[in-house]
């Protein structure tokens, strides 16, 4: 195995679903050994969820669970219970997204980990943080974005769609993740420093609303002015006390809006993404080719401009009308104007400038024949991770429990009391 920065740290894999398995594949890409423990027979529940081929391990399970081993493992039987502990004893985290409390009914409180090796860091995803007065409940994806302020202040506002929506990114989930993923290497930079493990947590609320903080900004604003300048409800509409849905309003410090390309009628995202950045009112009045638009004192600033903004989203538009997205993004960026096409999934995994940098890999699986998966989206000058394929359900179990000092004999005991 060529030398990658993890290497070297082993990682009990006690995840499911999305979450969890998003910060351990993660972990494993830059060199970590990750040995997924999972049911005997069962597995992952992604294993056979949102099946494209019959009887082989789900895409949803694969493209979030490569580069780990996988050890069938019934921790309920006390020889699971034995094979557990001789594990803590012998790695160096631990991450779990469990239902609450279900590692304390299993018998592995913090208490007990602790007993068992003091050095390990305990890494959980729950749906809310220790205390909060929803600490029991069971959390999926959209939960977490309506918990955590993505779903109120996303969306329209008015009209027949209005309500709040989801995001179909995965805010709740691979986002909580990767936040356990810096909560792990802290800790175990921590214990370079102390000797000693400690306990991560990440809620899924708090990830979520980690990245909603520039609509706290916002709430924030709104309660000191009553109004919000860049959002679309501005001037000409009122605000009420809390953040508005703002549709495909930019939100940051300059107006932006998804504008129709030609092809809109029958292709779904013939769409680009167009920025009004305040200092580049001149190169965007040159790229429409309205220069009398440079001198008029009703846009030169944007707080003149503000006003009738959707009249120049309107002109923009129809500026766009005989252009597809390519190559009004082609015109566009000899102007230094931020903006993008709108990408279909299928444009997306057909990229060749993401199949050369790594972000969309093609890798092996033994079942499937070679499936198509997201890469590492980190790039770094010394390591290039390779994206190996998902484990079958208990291809390491042998393995890992030979690792551990079991016998030929005891594993095939192992296997006839059905604990792995
Ligand atoms: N051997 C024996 N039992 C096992 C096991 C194994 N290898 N692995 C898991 N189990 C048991 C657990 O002990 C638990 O049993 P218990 O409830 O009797 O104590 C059970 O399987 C798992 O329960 P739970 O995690 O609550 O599963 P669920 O399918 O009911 O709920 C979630 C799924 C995702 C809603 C829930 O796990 C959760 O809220 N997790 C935290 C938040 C989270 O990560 N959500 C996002 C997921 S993408």
């Amino acid at each position: 195995m060529s030398n990658k920065p993890l290497n070297g740290i082993k990682i009990i894999d006690f995840t499911h679903v999305q979450a969890g398995p998003a910060c351990t594949q993660m972990l494993a890409w830059f060199g970590a050994d990750v040995i997924k423990v999972e049911r005997p027979g069962a597995g992952d529940v992604t294993r056979t969820q949102l099946r494209d081929i019959p009887n082989v391990d789900a895409l949803y399970f694969t493209m979030l669970n490569s580069n780990k081993r996988s050890l069938s493992l019934d921790t309920k039987k006390p020889e699971g219970k034995a094979i557990l502990e001789k594990l803590i004893k012998e790695s160096d985290v631990l991450v779990e997204n469990f239902g609450p409390g279900a590692l304390d009914r299993m018998g592995f409180s913090w208490e007990r980990i602790q007993e068992l090796n003091p050095k390990l860091i305990l890494a959980s995803v729950k749906g809310f943080s220790d205390g909060h007065h929803y600490e029991d409940l069971k959390v999926y994806e959209n939960v977490a974005q309506c918990a955590g302020g993505a779903a109120s202040t996303t969306g329209w506002w008015k009209g027949e769609q209005a309500g709040p929506m989801i995001s179909s990114a995965a805010l709740g989930d691979s986002n909580t993740g990767m936040h356990l993923a810096i909560g792990i290497l802290t800790a175990y930079i921590g214990r370079l420093q102390t000797g000693k493990g400690q306990k991560v947590a990440v809620a899924m609320q708090d990830a979520v609303l980690n990245l909603c903080r520039v609509k706290m900004r916002d709430q924030l604003r709104l309660e000191k002015l009553g109004y919000l300048e860049e959002y679309p409800q501005y001037p000409h509409e009122s605000f009420s006390d809390v953040v508005p849905r703002g549709g495909n309003a930019g939100g940051g410090g300059q107006p932006g809006w998804i504008l129709k390309c030609k092809g809109w009628e029958t292709d779904p995202n013939a769409y680009i993404y167009f920025t009004v950045q305040g200092h580049a009112w001149e190169p965007i009045c040159d790229a429409l080719g309205k220069p009398e638009w440079k001198t008029d004192p009703a846009y030169t600033t944007p707080k003149a401009r503000q006003p009738h903004i959707t009249d120049i989203f309107a002109a923009i538009e129809d500026w766009l009308k005989d252009k597809t997205k390519f190559e009004a993004v082609d015109i566009l960026r000899k102007f230094d104007i931020p903006c993008a096409p709108v990408l279909s999934m299928k444009e997306l995994l057909n990229d060749e400038s993401l199949r050369k940098s790594g972000s969309i890999v093609e890798v092996p699986h033994k079942e499937r024949g070679s499936y198509f998966t997201v890469g590492s989206p980190i790039k770094f000058s010394d390591l290039k991770p390779e994206i190996t394929g998902s484990p079958l359900l208990g291809e390491h179990t042998d393995e890992v429990l030979a690792d551990l000092g079991y016998t030929p004999e005891q594993i095939k005991a192992l296997h006839a009391a059905q604990a792995v």
